[in-house]
């Protein structure tokens, strides 16, 4: 067995939950949500940590308003993140500066215990992990390595989408992760395109997100993101989740 999977046992002590945000598409929200989520729980006075695993393409400092050359981890045993905005903080980008990582399956894998096994969380309420889109590495990865992570499953209500999801329902139901829920994002009518799949599976429909057409201009200005639609109801979202955590 890898001696890192120990190290990462012990890493994750003082974290009482590990909330992976996950869809197999891409663009559906999962950055979005992930890093806005974290800035709501900072908001609450909640320790909540933020992890990028979108190795290729991480995106959620830019969500979050980390300067990377302002900010930087600190190397002691291992690798302290800084605090961002309220949020501990950490992604690959630290390390790579914004140029892209080409890498391929194994050393994704690599790369990825590697981080776990290094970052040095302390004690958290919640650490959120933004993972890329796909059934891919960086998803197993995190149901192999972490115990016990409660995906928030990310849908819009297309019907692409939705289709995806269901696989992503039943890898996670394969491997015995149970989910945290779905939350339904960029919603645009009443009704719910995916409450009788996740009924199915019985994970709960546990947020809808309208499109906020201001949100774009937000990204980048934490103080402009918190004052949107969007922020207002990943506030809620945030509620209900520390609710459905016991926390
Ligand atoms: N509720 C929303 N309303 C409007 N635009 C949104 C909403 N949620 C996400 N977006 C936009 O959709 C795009 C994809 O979001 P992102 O978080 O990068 O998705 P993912 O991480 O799943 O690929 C971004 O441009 C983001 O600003
Ligand atoms: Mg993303």
């Amino acid at each position: 067995m890898d001696p890192r999977l120990l190290v990462i046992s012990k890493r994750m002590e003082g974290v009482k939950a590990v909330v992976p945000a996950m869809s197999p598409k891409g663009g559906v929200g999962k950055t979005l949500i992930a890093s806005s989520l974290a800035l709501a729980f900072a908001e609450r006075g909640r320790k909540v940590g933020l992890l990028d695993l979108d190795v290729t393409n991480a995106s959620s400092h830019i969500v979050l308003g980390a300067d990377l050359n302002e900010s930087k981890p600190l190397e002691e045993k291992g690798v302290v993140p800084p605090l961002i905005n309220g949020v501990k903080f950490m992604t690959i980008c630290y390390y790579s500066g914004g140029n892209p990582l080409p890498l391929r399956g194994g050393d994704v894998d690599e790369a990825i215990k590697e981080v776990l096994a290094t970052v040095i969380w302390s004690q958290l309420d919640l650490l959120l992990i933004d993972t890329p889109p796909g059934i891919s590495d960086e998803v197993l990865d995190v149901v192999n390595y972490i115990s016990e992570p409660r995906p928030l499953i990310v849908t819009t209500p297309s019907k692409l989408s939705i289709a995806s999801i269901e696989k992503l329902l039943r890898v996670l139901s394969e491997n015995g992760v149970k989910a945290l829920g779905v939350v339904e994002n960029m919603v645009v009518s009443e009704e719910s395109a995916i409450k009788d799949l996740a009924g199915k599976y019985g994970v709960e429909l546990i947020g809808r997100i309208p499109y906020d057409p201001f949100i774009e201009k937000s990204i980048g200005d934490v103080r402009i993101l918190k004052s949107t639609s969007f922020f207002s109801k990943v506030s809620s979202l945030a509620d209900k989740v520390l609710v459905k955590l016991g926390l």
